[in-house]
């Protein structure tokens, strides 16, 4: 007995995984024992689609309600991403008792809790593989092949757009708008970046890993957040100096005081693995009290990865279908969210690097060193390479581990000194690596 599926939206993920379901349909059926069949696919404009020979049969909508309500549809996949109609497929679908497979990082990131009980008190399944790192297995990881261990810490590069423009930043030292340009030409990056670059689509991800790992409904909105625009080669430079380099980290950390989340350029090691991952590529690093550390990888995005993500979810909960057995795993890993116990990053103690960009004259290091001794934050080093042009002449200082807070204040008062080109900019040296 076959399996039904209903494909709703069609672009880069939808269409990425009509092309897996077709060409391997025979791989598929093998692994199952039973067919997965497209009964209906839905897209704005289906009939300008063009779709592989062997589906030329299957119904074509631009109504997803004719693909929710066909009763002879047992999985949606819910593939349109944002959040309004997407929330509104999902809602209807599992009205009608039926599983839904999704992509969507930000409805699930928002309302995933919410919609999982849905799922779950009508019986079906609500499977979210692919909203995450696109082709890594990282929510089957976190549900069933870490589940046994308590995860302490997770620190993420889940944005391959931002990872992508750092490590092209790193590699020629060019500026972060030219690159920017360069990864939306290739396609990385959509016309309006700030999903990306501002750290927004990270931190969907990051709530989601977050909720999955530690058991808690998270609201991304509450996530510390920065992004990567204020990125400059020079920062490479200094980050070189000290033997490390910077990426965009998501990061996760259970204390007896509760969950430390946050998404910031950060300063990574350059013997830390993560610093080893480059251009568009996802990782996710996690370290559990029993089983210790254990490290994934692989591409973050594209039609390919992304639809082999939704297509062993398509499979997995067929199986489920077919053996009776819809209830088989929450996609949350824990039977019940808990509330969300945050720790604010202003608590936490870290060194930090400091970049200053400033006016050159007498007495700059002076006034900082002032400033920070006042807020009783130690300078570990100051780098400053030959100056280039002391109209604009950038320097570093890193500090000693020191409370955010603190720092936050000292530089509230060194953004009123005179010699500033820009405001300071922050980040962290992390020490978990
Ligand atoms: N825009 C995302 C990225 C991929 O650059 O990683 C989709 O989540």
């Amino acid at each position: 007995m076959e399996v039904t599926v209903g494909i709703v939206g069609l672009g880069n993920v939808g269409s990425g995984a009509l092309q897996i379901l077709t060409e391997n349909a025979s791989g598929i059926q093998e692994k199952l024992g039973f067919p997965l069949r497209v009964k209906a696919v839905c897209s704005r404009n289906v009939q300008q689609k063009k779709l592989p020979a062997s589906l030329q049969g299957v119904a074509k909508t631009n109504d997803w309600r004719e693909v929710v309500s066909d009763p002879e549809i047992d999985i949606v996949a819910e593939l349109i991403g944002g959040t309004a109609t997407a929330g509104q497929v999902i809602e209807e679908a599992l009205k009608q008792r039926k599983s839904v497979v999704t992509a969507n990082k930000e409805l699930m990131a928002l309302r995933g809790a919410e919609l999982w009980s849905k799922a779950s008190k009508n019986g079906v399944n609500l499977a979210m593989e692919a909203s995450v790192a696109g082709g890594i297995p990282i929510h089957t990881i976190l549900r069933e092949g870490i589940a046994g261990d308590r995860v302490v810490e997770l620190y993420g590069i889940l944005n391959g757009t931002s990872n992508f423009i750092l490590t092209e930043i790193e590699k020629s030292n060019a500026k972060f708008e030219s690159v920017l340009a360069e990864a939306q030409q290739l396609g990385y990056a959509e016309a309006d970046p700030s999903a990306d670059v501002d750290g927004l689509d990270a931190r969907s991800k990051l709530a989601i890993l977050a909720a999955l790992a530690f058991g808690e409904k998270l609201t991304p909105a509450d996530i510390y957040t920065e992004g990567i625009r204020r990125i400059l080669p020079i920062d490479f430079e200094y980050a070189h100096q000290l033997k490390h380099t910077i990426r965009l980290v998501c990061l996760a950390r259970q204390s007896e005081n509760g969950l430390l989340l946050s998404v910031r350029p950060t300063l990574v090691p350059q013997t830390a693995i993560l610093s080893q991952v480059q251009g568009a590529y996802n990782a996710i690093w996690i370290r559990g009290k029993y089983g210790e550390d254990t490290f994934y990888y692989g591409r973050g995005a594209g039609p390919k990865p992304t639809g082999v993500a939704v297509v062993s979810d398509l499979m997995r909960v067929a199986r489920e279908i077919r053996y009776g057995s819809p209830e088989r795993v929450s996609p949350f890993a824990h039977e019940r969210l808990g509330e969300y116990k945050p720790v604010n990053v202003n608590t936490q103690e870290l060194p930090f690097f400091l970049r200053f960009r400033v006016e050159d004259k007498a007495g700059i290091i002076a006034t900082l060193a002032t400033i920070l001794a006042k807020h009783k934050i130690g300078i570990d080093a100051v780098l400053q390479l030959p100056r280039e042009d002391w109209r604009d002449l950038p320097f570093v200082i890193t500090t000693e581990p020191a409370k955010e807070q603190s720092l936050r204040e000292a530089l509230v008062e060194i953004r009123e000194a005179d010699f500033l080109v820009e405001p300071p900019f922050a980040m962290p040296l992390e020490r978990g690596f």
